[in-house]
């Protein structure tokens, strides 16, 4: 099954699409993630994206379009597919819908927009494997050690800024009414509250899909 993560820029999707993958055996495809390998490429391609993605812009549909129809293609063998981060227009959604024939559901992340700014200026990530942590809420266990991996250097992400999430919040809700009421027609979509534990949101997810 395709489990698509809708949310606001903090709310929680790559956290919980990496446990939920682990607990599912899915795939777990980020658009972001992608993008901003691509974005580190060094190319002419690269370098655009990079100055979209760090001013908080979405990167354009085609662009985007094009590469996750190229990545689910290559995952049409896997049981479970979690989307994290796309769609993000109703573009997006629309043209998901031609593509994707199968049974997909929607987890809509509902958070007040308030509780972003914390979460976001305060996010760290694994250099070596990706884990998310937070300074405040979801620190490492033993202080700058990973706990997944034991590495010990950290990145963080170049539109965590005060500035840069202000655009990113403006870029989701200028569209996500238009997505949710495409999936409310679909009867696919399931709001889970992202302002709780990591443990009682995953927890949550995990019940929607079986109820699917
Ligand atoms: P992307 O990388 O997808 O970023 P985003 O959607 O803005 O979401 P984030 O990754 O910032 O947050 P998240 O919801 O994953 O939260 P996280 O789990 O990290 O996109 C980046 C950019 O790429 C876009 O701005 C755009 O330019 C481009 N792009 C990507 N997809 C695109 C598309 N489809 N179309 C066009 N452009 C696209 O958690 C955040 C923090 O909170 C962490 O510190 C974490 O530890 C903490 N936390 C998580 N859950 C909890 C919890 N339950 N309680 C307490 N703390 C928590």
């Amino acid at each position: 099954m395709l489990i698509i993560f809708l949310g606001p820029p903090g709310s929680g999707k790559g956290t919980q699409a990496k446990i939920i993958s682990a607990s599912l055996h899915s795939k777990h495809i980020s658009t972001g993630d992608m993008l901003r390998e691509v974005a580190g490429s060094g190319t002419s391609l690269g370098n655009l994206i990079a100055e979209i993605m760090s001013s908080g812009k979405l990167v354009t549909d085609d662009l985007v379009n094009q590469i996750v129809q190229e990545i689910l293609g290559k995952a049409e063998n896997s049981a479970n597919i979690i989307l994290d981060g796309y769609p993000r227009t109703l573009e997006q959604a629309v043209f998901l819908d031609d593509i994707y024939t199968a049974k997909y559901l929607v987890i809509n992340f509902q958070i007040d927009i308030d509780k972003l700014k914390q979460r976001v200026s305060r996010r760290f990530i694994c250099k070596a494997c990706g884990e998310i942590y937070n300074n405040a809420l979801a620190p490492t266990k033993i202080d700058g050690v990973c706990d997944k991996c034991g590495s010990t250097e950290f990145i963080s992400r170049a539109d965590d800024n005060e500035n840069a999430l202000i655009t990113r919040v403006e870029a989701y809700q200028q569209q996500i009414a238009k997505i949710l009421k495409f999936y409310q027609a679909r009867n696919n979509l399931y709001n889970v509250n992202a302002d709780d534990t990591v443990e009682n949101v995953a927890k949550h997810i995990l019940e929607a899909v079986k109820n699917h």
